[in-house]
């Protein structure tokens, strides 16, 4: 089989909303998916995958991974080739860590590698792709540049700022064994809300930035949310008994994206164990603790040497 390029892609985990910063803050997080994609002559499909999710991802067309490639290729006017992919997803799948924001963002990375040398494509292309692709850039923004990010959907499509945390937060995501779509959650959202609620979240996300750059003891009030954690609770309603818990206890808890995953932003790695022994004592649900940093770098793309694979 005549293989071409190859190259190796890695992608942070992402948090998104952070509490109050709804489809607009994100932070990268240090645990990561990594995949080798190959040309391979046009019309060949090859995918392997393993971690989380495995099971689930399809090896089509149809696989996400592969979409946003050819959505890449198509945006560039060049011919889509065959592909080989192996991944290995260290991002939980479902959880509310990024999983398909992660896979979207592998895509354009990969694209990106495969193109290289032929089509130049810059920090704000691959936003505007990944974006189009994900229907929101609060995932994808922190994980192709890493970090605090704050994204919105500018007069000339998505814009990022990003921005880097003080030393003293550290993360801990809870992991439930339990799945939430994204989809789901987002149909439970009214389409309006009140005046009040809006200013509430205003004030919250203007503090949380002020919070996570200089000022770590404003956490817990800066990551109070009207928006969105409510109207959701019900569909993991042990994700919102956790939330309460850990935030009646003082640390800044909120849903990890869209659910069902909790984080916590810690003021320091010390606090971490405390909140890991409230959650099991808790609720009934297990919850994996991952102790994690921010990932300063986001998503990485090279080329793999020739024969090295
Ligand atoms: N901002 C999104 C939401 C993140 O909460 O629906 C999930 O991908």
């Amino acid at each position: 089989m005549a293989l071409g390029r190859t190259v190796e892609v890695t992608v942070p985990a992402t948090s998104a909303n952070l509490g109050p910063g709804f489809d607009t803050l994100g932070l990268a997080l240090s645990v990561y998916d990594t995949l080798l994609v190959t040309e391979l002559p046009a019309g060949e499909l090859d995918i392997e995958v393993s971690g989380s999710g495995a099971e689930e991802i399809p090896r089509d067309e149809s696989n996400l991974i592969v979409r946003t490639i050819a959505h890449v290729y198509a945006d560039v006017a060049r011919p889509m080739p065959g592909l080989r992919i192996v991944a290995e997803n260290g991002v939980p799948h479902g959880r509310g860590l990024g999983s398909s924001g992660a896979a979207v963002t592998a895509g354009i990375l990969a694209a990106k590698g495969l193109l290289d040398g032929d089509v130049e494509i810059d920090d704000t292309d691959m936003l505007r792709l990944a974006t189009e692709i994900e229907g929101h850039p609060d995932n994808v923004a922190p994980a192709l540049f890493g970090g605090l990010t704050i994204a919105w959907m500018g007069d000339r499509g998505p814009q990022h700022k990003k921005l880097l945390v003080h030393r003293g937060v550290s993360p801990l995501v809870l992991v439930p064994a339990y799945t939430m779509s994204t989809s789901a959650a987002r149909s439970l959202q009214p389409p309006q809300v009140s005046t009040a609620d809006a200013v509430f979240n205003v004030s919250r996300s203007a503090l949380l930035i002020a919070a996570l750059m200089q000022s770590p003891e404003l956490l817990l009030d800066a990551t109070a949310d009207r928006l969105h954690q409510d109207y959701r609770a019900g569909a993991m309603p042990e994700t919102q008994r956790l939330v309460q818990a850990l935030r009646a206890a003082g640390f800044a808890a909120v849903v990890s994206g869209a659910g069902p995953s909790v984080l916590v932003l810690a003021d320091g790695p010390g606090s971490r164990q405390d909140a890991v022994e409230l959650a099991a004592a808790t609720t009934d649900t297990p919850w994996d603790a991952l102790l994690l940093a921010v990932d300063v770098r986001g998503g990485t793309v090279g080329t793999r040497a020739e024969g090295s694979t």
